[in-house]
């Protein structure tokens, strides 16, 4: 009986007219009109799809950028005032820090606009537009080319459509796949590269909880720093320079640009009320087929972890030892740790959701589908076979490429300065021309510059012996790059050996000798200096994998790419959503408690009486400022209150983010501010991977915890009368 029940309610599912469902999905705004229109407005939102992505007028995407290539931030005044979060801005703040001045520790706040601090290495995109441009891409391609000569094709096509597109003022360009590889998107940008750092509080606030509450809720933190973009003085994109003004609605409008800047709303979240999430989400692999979550679970994962594990563990030991080497490792620390816990999560989410045996349940009806029709077996009947033969190839080297990774490319600072340096060099000494020569050289320099500031060699050293040691020991023979060879004739195959001579004689392993060099460039010393050897020989490595594994990866692609094309053909009354691939999207629900286990209850917010209850005096990630407890202690919160006197400082919703949406605005049915998003939450870590309604969760900073921050703590109230409150 309830079988038949079960059988007639999912009949009538399935006749329903087309309903996009809310939470789930990363939506790309030129179909906002066609796709989420009509659902959100029935959930609350007030605003017209036109207002939300216009190419014709200023409409809420134009306060949206692309922050640092990274991260998302949002426009929030007619002056050019950025909203990102704190660890989106970590390492600008970093670079602004020493010993002396440590602003990592004690926050910083420009108190006008000549202290705002320029950050070279920073950027944001706007989007100007985006256009569909499948036909135009796939016009030369048919079903009997082989990968390679599509890829050759498509690769083409996309060249054209870039070259045409780029005449169009100096726009930045990009087409990009989607459906993996069964549409292409044309997205144009303009950058502006002078963002100055305004303000940001200590890491005690913005990185409340540490790595112990990163990934989770209950959450206290307030993730948030404040930039600002400048422009040239006629109100165009310039490279840093003194005269350079902040950008505002009149300088965009005069270059007939749009711009918008979010109002910020005081009124807060209920449980239930509309959200919606504009930004950046970076990656997502929602479509990935069980053989890809045993590979991730039985051996990339686990090794990325293990390998991060004894990362951590030295960069911890020296970190510790040292304030200098402290504030030089914040940021790698930072990145390293966040996806060694985000890796343990995502597994064990993975396991407990049953993840794996969901995507086999898919794909048996997706073969019954395509198993269903001569015409559907000749187009869609090998899919998943040739995505399972390319796992079971790759199984086999997935293990030694994830130690490429990890440890030859992003294991040491020396390896892979190495490797750009001395491009740098060659090109350098094979330029003839003197005014390029003279570019190249300082560009090298400043780029060895920027290296040495953030590097200390015994801690390099210690990671480079005891990574390659693990390196050799547990990654199969064949798949070593060539050097370990080397090393096992010349240094008895001890990796410590290698690296005491490499750490004390290499040109690229110390200042001093690297500008010694640099004065009396040779080539021939170049050629045996061991940090040379090393990082040759695992670039070498890491570019051989593509033709070592060419086969399975066109399998791979081409698998993929009919699997998804049918499930969408198989499903034609479901609305999919393509992956993230760092374009923008829009997400939308509401905001909503949950349960995570048995008999437990997560409200929706977390105020700064929280913050006091996990207060530990002294405690590296639960320290907090005495100007803190003095404003929670006399309740000092202005109009950032609540209705109950409480200062709400996080909040949850069931938008769905990733890596890339932080720094992202949340914001409510009337197009308001109400906050930042900087996290997702411990029991849905593997929403990269399968979105759990019942479980996935944004974290967000509440904007009222940003304001009062700004506003009570620091005393920036300059930055406050900015902005334009809304009540
Ligand atoms: N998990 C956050 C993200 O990937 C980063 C949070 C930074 N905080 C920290 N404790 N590392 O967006």
């Amino acid at each position: 009986m309830l079988k038949r029940i079960l059988v007639v309610a999912l009949a009538i599912f399935m006749v329903s007219p087309t309903v996009v469902k809310a939470d789930e999905g990363m939506w790309l705004p030129m179909f906002i009109k066609r796709l989420n229109e009509v659902d959100m407005q029935a959930a609350g939102l007030q605003l017209t799809a036109e207002e939300l992505y216009s190419i014709n007028q200023s409409s809420l995407k134009d306060a949206i950028v692309v922050f640092g290539g990274y991260c998302t931030g949002e426009v929030i005044s007619s002056e050019g005032l950025l909203l990102t979060n704190h660890h989106c801005a970590y390492t600008s703040i970093q670079s602004h820090s020493s010993v002396e001045n440590d602003y990592l520790t004690d926050g910083f706040w420009a108190m006008n606009r000549s202290d705002e601090l320029p950050n070279p290495e920073l950027y944001v995109d706007f989007l100007i537009r985006m256009e569909d441009v499948t036909d135009r891409v796939l016009k030369e391609v048919s079903e009997d080319l082989s990968e390679a000569d599509r890829n050759k094709a498509i690769q083409e096509a996309i060249k054209t459509i870039k070259e045409e597109a780029g005449e169009e003022n100096d726009y930045i360009v990009q087409v990009k796949s989607f459906y993996e590889g069964n549409e292409f998107y044309l997205f144009l940008y303009e950058r502006f590269n002078d963002i100055r750092l305004v303000g940001a509080p200590p890491s005690s606030l913005g990185k409340y909880g540490g790595d112990t509450d990163n990934w989770m809720w209950p959450r206290h933190t307030g993730d948030f720093t404040m930039l600002r973009i400048y422009s040239a003085p006629d109100g165009t994109p310039a490279a840093y320079a003194e005269e350079n003004v902040p950008l505002t609605k009149e300088l965009r409008e005069k270059n007939n640009a749009f711009y918008h800047h979010l109002p910020i709303s005081l009124e807060g979240v209920s449980n239930n009320d509309f959200t919606m999430v504009w930004g950046y989400p970076g990656s997502t692999d929602r479509y990935l087929t069980s053989w890809g979550v045993r590979q991730l679970l039985d051996i990339k994962a686990p090794t990325i972890v293990d390998i991060r594990d004894l990362k951590l563990e030295i960069m911890n030991k020296h970190m510790n030892a040292d304030p200098k080497v402290r504030i030089q490792y914040a940021s790698k620390h930072a990145r390293t740790a966040n996806y060694w816990k985000y890796f343990i999560g995502q597994s064990k989410g993975l396991k407990r959701l049953g993840v794996y045996e969901k995507k086999q349940d898919i794909e048996q009806d997706f073969q019954a589908f395509a198993n269903a029709s001569k015409a559907n077996q000749s187009k869609y009947g090998a899919a998943l076979e040739l995505v399972e033969e390319a796992y079971n190839e790759t199984n086999e080297t997935e293990k030694g490429a994830t130690f490429l990774a990890e440890v030859g490319i992003r294991g040491t600072d020396a390896v892979l300065f190495t490797y750009r340096a001395h491009r740098m060099i060659t090109k350098w000494m094979d330029t003839e021309d003197a005014e390029e020569k003279s570019l190249v050289l300082e560009e090298l320099k400043s780029f060895a510059e920027d290296h040495f500031k953030n590097y200390n060699a015994a801690l390099d050293e210690e990671q480079f012996a005891r990574l390659y040691g693990k390196y050799q020991a547990e990654v199969n023979p064949a798949q070593h790059p060539s050097f370990f060879a080397f090393v096992d004739k010349k240094f008895k195959g001890s990796f410590e050996k290698y690296a005491a001579k490499m750490y004390a004689k290499s040109y690229f392993t110390d200042a001093e000798r690297f500008n010694a060099f640099m004065a009396a460039p040779n080539a021939k010393k170049l050629a045996k200096d061991l940090a040379y050897v090393a990082s040759s020989s695992v670039f070498q490595s890491y570019f051989g994998l593509s033709s070592l594994n060419a086969e399975a990866n066109e399998n791979m692609n081409k698998g993929n790419r009919l699997f998804i094309e049918g499930l969408r053909k198989m499903n034609p009354e479901k609305t999919y959503y393509p992956n993230a691939n760092f374009s923008m999207r829009t997400t939308y629900g509401t905001v909503g408690d949950y349960v995570p286990a048995d008999a437990v209850h997560y409200d929706f917010e977390t105020t700064l009486d929280g913050v006091m209850e996990k207060f530990v005096p002294g405690d590296h990630e639960f320290d907090i400022p005495q100007k803190l407890i003095d404003l929670h202690e006399t309740k000092d919160y202005g109009p950032y209150a609540d209705e109950n006197g409480d200062l709400i400082v996080n909040f949850i919703h069931n938008t769905d983010i990733t890596g890339g949406n932080s720094g992202s605005p949340v914001i409510n049915a009337k197009g308001h501010l109400i906050g930042t998003a900087f996290d997702g939450n411990w029991e849905a870590m593997s929403g990269d991977i399968a979105f759990e309604p019942e479980l996935q969760r944004t974290i967000s900073c509440d904007i009222r915890y940003v304001l009062f921050i700004v506003d009570k703590y620091a005393g920036a109230t300059h930055l406050i009368e900015e902005m334009d409150l809304v009540y």
